[in-house]
């Protein structure tokens, strides 16, 4: 135990986490140049492409030191909120972090939302400056950042660069000298926390964990401790480049566990492994059964696509836990789904998934929070569609679900800041200073007014610096209006919203001035309509055209004007018609895109 060290990599997207990391498996021959393609942590074909870690994974490295053999077990964190349970459960996993700053561009963001959630759990932390190598590098002055932001020594700040790989010894070696060893008593019951799971079609769910406490063997029977279900150990190892199988595993080691698992309900991230006889006496603290946040409708292009799309949602469920589904219908769209999301990036990875890994084309529906429904009768209903409400006679209170956000920033974008947050309905609970010119302020807010765009509302005004992150703190009475839209005089029950009375005309405006531009032009008018029961609030209206579009190619190009309606074919993919209107993927979603 006194030779293994566990650490996490903390860093803002694109400071260059990823290279680094490759460096040390390079420098620990985890991995010879040959295997090294570009970035191997990232192997989702998907997470490459959005530039996010989207699922942490583990890997183990050995390294001689002072000619001691050491384990180095590096827990990747992906880095956006919608995971941040995620980032949680793998930092819990770990004795220190490295904390890594890009010398162009200084701390931001989530630099320190990370950093934050790292000492909360008192990790020893290495700040390294990294991409020395550039011209535009500011050492010294992103020194003085971190030391201003950590309260260290500038000697404590190492200096590197992924693409060169200079200083990346000292980083190895530093993680060795300042990373304490694991603690914990292997004469004790079994207690390991599962910081995440990956599904495996042939081989079911694989559960990667760290040991705090008692070791495990190969055949052991296991138990979840908050889900209860219980497995055979089938197959335990550490995970290198690929996954090494071995008999035992000890406290403090880092490893997986695969166990004819099915479905990801039985696995949770943040649960604790134990015996079935001899169980430990309680989990490991933090568990949190997450639930979904955002609520949206998923409707097959192909209407008569319904079942596969089911088949479909069944599968990816397998593997994502937190994403969940119900059958719901809608006058304007048919079958499909009411699906719910930890938030939207999540919506669109799921959104994304469907495509590239079943080949089915969905339409979206605006997303929306749940809310509680107190009735008339004294009944208290879940509602995640805003078409689900009953009768405005019915209902008694509507409750929306409120949080409490965490936001760091520049003193200098306080104001700004603040007016944003009061906007979203937000009233200030607490500000500290952390440093002379950094600020931490909470607002208590509706969920409804930060999942949509806040965030990158937050990132613009405070170019990029400000860091946010937020918990659900409960239910609080509203008063919402629920707002539809009528095309050509026909309410879209897919285009309904719940907004909070106050802004309901204002929106009713926005969403038909963005509906406009996003409907294209058709045969005939099209009048757009925002209502809030009988009362119509807002029109606007799209022309009409007479739409010809091999019209531009004169003369007999015959192959000229086949490509040109091949293209226009595409182009109408997911669209849906809606009595006797064409509307395409992106007005369902108009409301992420107002102003
Ligand atoms: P996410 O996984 O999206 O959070 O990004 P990351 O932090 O893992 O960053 P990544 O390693 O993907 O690096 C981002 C970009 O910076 C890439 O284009 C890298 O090639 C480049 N980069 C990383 N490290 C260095 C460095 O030390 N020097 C230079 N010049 N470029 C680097």
């Amino acid at each position: 135990m006194k030779n293994i060290r566990n650490f996490c990599i903390i860093a803002h997207i694109d400071h260059g986490k990823s290279t680094l990391a490759d460096r040390l498996l390079e420098a620990t021959n985890t991995l010879s140049q040959r295997e090294l393609q570009a970035q191997v942590l990232d192997n989702m074909d998907l997470e490459r492409e959005k530039g996010i870690t989207i699922k942490s994974h583990a890997i183990q490295m050995e390294y001689l030191y002072q000619g001691e053999k050491y384990v180095l077990n590096l827990i990747d964190t992906p880095g956006h909120v919608d995971f941040s349970y995620e980032v949680s459960r793998a930092i819990a996993s770990c004795e220190g972090a490295l904390l890594i700053v890009d010398a162009t561009q200084g701390i931001q963001a989530q630099t320190i939302s990370n950093l934050y959630l790292a000492l909360g759990h008192d990790l020893e932390i290495i700040p390294v400056i990294n991409k020395i190598d550039m011209e535009a590098a500011m050492v010294d002055e992103v020194k003085d950042q971190i030391v201003d932001l950590l309260g260290c020594k500038p000697e404590e700040i190492l200096a590197a660069s992924g693409k060169t790989g200079v200083g990346v010894e000292e980083i190895l070696q530093a993680i060795v000298e300042r990373i304490p060893a694991p603690t914990g008593k292997e004469d004790e019951p079994l207690q390991a926390l599962i910081f995440d799971s990956v599904f495996n079609s042939f081989r079911g769910i694989i559960a990667y964990f760290r040991i705090f406490n008692g070791s495990i063997r190969k055949g052991d029977k296991v138990k979840f401790f908050n889900t209860g279900s219980e497995y055979d150990a089938d197959e335990i190892g550490v995970l290198k480049l690929k996954m090494s199988p071995r008999n035992e595993l000890k406290t403090g080691d880092v490893g997986y566990i695969i166990s004819g698992i099915k479905t990801s309900f039985d696995v949770k991230v943040g649960d604790t492994i134990t015996h079935v006889d001899n169980p430990c006496k309680e989990a490991i603290a933090g568990f949190e059964d997450v639930k979904p946040m955002v609520f949206a409708g998923l409707y097959p292009v192909e209407s008569d696509q319904y079942e596969d799309l089911r088949a479909s949602l069944e599968k990816l469920q397998l593997n994502d836990a937190s994403l969940t589904y119900e059958p719901e219908s809608s006058l304007a769209l048919g079958f499909g789904f009411r699906c719910g999301f930890l938030g939207l990036l999540h919506m669109e990875i799921i959104q994304e998934r469907l495509y590239r890994e079943f080949d089915m084309d969905v339409i979206t529906t605006v997303p929306n929070v749940s809310y509680k429904v107190h009735t008339s009768k004294g009944e208290v209903i879940d509602v995640h569609n805003p078409s689900g409400l009953p009768e405005p006679t019915m209902i008694d209170v509507i409750e929306e679900p409120y949080i409490m956000a965490q936001i760091i920033t520049q003193s200098d974008y306080l104001g700004t800041v603040m007016k944003l947050c009061i906007d979203k309905r937000g009233t200030l609970k607490n500000q500290v200073f952390i440093t002379q010119d950094r600020v931490e302020v909470n607002f208590e807010m509706p969920l409804a007014e930060i999942v949509f765009d806040f965030y990158d509302k937050l990132k613009s005004i405070s170019r990029g610096y400000a860091s946010f992150d937020y918990h659900q703190t409960g239910y609080k009475p509203s008063k919402l209006a629920k707002l539809d839209i009528l095309l050509n005089g026909e309410p879209v029950d897919a285009l309904s919203s719940l907004i909070y009375h106050e802004h309901a005309y204002d929106f009713g405006r926005k969403m038909c001035e963005k509906l406009k531009e996003l409907i294209p032009r058709q045969q005939f008018d099209i009048a757009i309509q925002a209502a809030i029961g009988a009362k119509i609030i807002a029109r606007e209206t799209v022309k009409a055209v007479r739409k010809d579009v091999t019209a531009k190619c004169y003369g007999g190009d015959i192959s000229r004007k086949r490509k040109l309606l091949e293209k226009q074919k595409k182009g109408k993919k997911r669209m849906r018609q809606v009595g006797n209107v064409e509307v395409p993927q992106e007005a369902f979603l108009a409301v992420l895109k107002m102003e």
